[in-house]
């Protein structure tokens, strides 16, 4: 799997993340002043636990680069870091219920003689927070070799006497650029070709996961690129089509595209369609509508409830708030009802 054999073994191979690398380095270069709790927050698949990784081996690295990178060739940076005392990594599922501090200790114990330990509390905001606050008590006590590296996805999530000592690092999404660059140089290395075509599916599908990306590419490379295409191809092309064959009002045309819409998997049909939909709600806002009060009432929806707004669609009186042209109204309702009978 790529997600495993590509893991960046060192931060110069960590694809975007300047901030990130920048800051972990810096306390590479000076880990005896530097805060001893951090918090790296963010998107899933963006890096958080490769990062923690890397900064375990790059703090106990004989031969580490002048600006905080581990060397990546020596014994210990070829080395399984999870396997070693220098690195552990908790599932919170098993810290979260601890409530006890000396049990907490005890289970963090290190020997700071031998270097620097990175202590990994993944998804930590399951921790519940009585464990949260015993955390705290070890965090206040334990010695200068340990480094505790929180992971989360929702950092709100973490009490803020917590957040308030800690150092917080946050992972973005990794921008396109960043994410083909990685994708070529693996299939470089893996001396398998892809055309831009495909690379373009990924770099759109995954949006800024990279980790997502990886999968997809393994899947290209399991499928082949017919397969994959069938797959992962957008329908939105086609939902373009569509309105302009409505709008041209060409019946034959319209019948195609709606057939050819139903050969598509539904969840690609289903997904494309929310875009699509709010898509034409911005046009006709910008165009004249900007006063309608159902309209507004619609764009409230707009974000993450994204489903209901899709129910409210499924109304027929609805499509009349859109638009005044009969015509788009009466498609854009069997476009919904074709796809929703297939559903059923
Ligand atoms: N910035 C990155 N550079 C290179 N590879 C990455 C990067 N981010 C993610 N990956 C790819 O995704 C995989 C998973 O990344 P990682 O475990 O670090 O993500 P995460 O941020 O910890 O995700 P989660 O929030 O789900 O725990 C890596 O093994 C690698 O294949
Ligand atoms: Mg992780
Ligand atoms: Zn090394």
């Amino acid at each position: 799997m790529i997600t495993q054999e590509f893991r960046p073994q060192q931060f110069k191979d960590v694809a975007g993340q300047d901030l990130v690398k920048d800051l972990l380095k810096s306390i590479v270069k000076n880990p005896d002043t530097a805060p001893k709790s951090i918090i790296l927050q963010g998107e899933y698949g963006t890096g958080k636990t490769t990062c923690a990784r890397i900064f375990a081996k790059a703090l106990n690295c004989k031969n580490k680069t002048k600006d905080g990178d581990n060397c990546g060739v020596c014994e210990f940076c070829k080395s399984n870091i999870e396997n070693t005392i220098y690195y552990d990594e908790f599932d919170s599922a098993m810290t979260g219920n601890v409530s006890d501090i000396k049990e907490l200790k005890q289970t963090f114990y290190f020997d700071k003689n031998l270097g620097y330990k990175v202590i990994v509390l993944d998804e930590a905001q399951l921790m519940t927070p009585q464990a949260q606050s015993a955390l705290l008590k070890v965090l206040e006590e334990s010695n200068s070799g340990i480094f505790f590296v929180m992971c989360t996805t929702h950092i709100d999530k973490i009490l803020p006497t917590i957040r308030s000592r800690s150092l917080k690092i946050r992972f973005d999404l990794i921008n396109k650029e960043n994410i083909k660059n990685n994708l070529l140089s693996i299939v470089d290395k893996k001396q398998v070709s892809i055309n831009d075509n495909i690379l373009n599916i990924i770099v759109d599908r995954c949006g800024g996961h990279l980790r997502d990306a990886h999968i997809l590419l393994d899947q290209y490379i399991i499928l082949g690129e017919e397969q994959f295409i069938r797959l992962n191809q957008s329908s939105k092309e086609l939902y373009y089509k569509f309105t302009i064959a409505i709008l041209k009002n060409d019946n034959l045309l319209i019948e195609k595209i709606i057939e050819t819409l139903l050969t598509f998997p539904l969840y690609i049909l289903k997904r494309d369609y929310e875009q699509f939909v709010l898509d034409v709600i911005k046009v006709s806002l910008k165009i004249k509508m900007t006063d309608n009060v159902y309209l507004q009432t619609i764009i409230k929806y707009y974000g993450d409830r994204i489903f209901n707004l899709i129910d409210i669609i499924n109304d027929r009186k609805i499509y009349e708030m859109f638009t005044s042209d009969k015509r788009f109204q009466i498609a854009m309702y069997i476009l919904v009802k074709n796809i929703s009978s297939v559903k059923r």
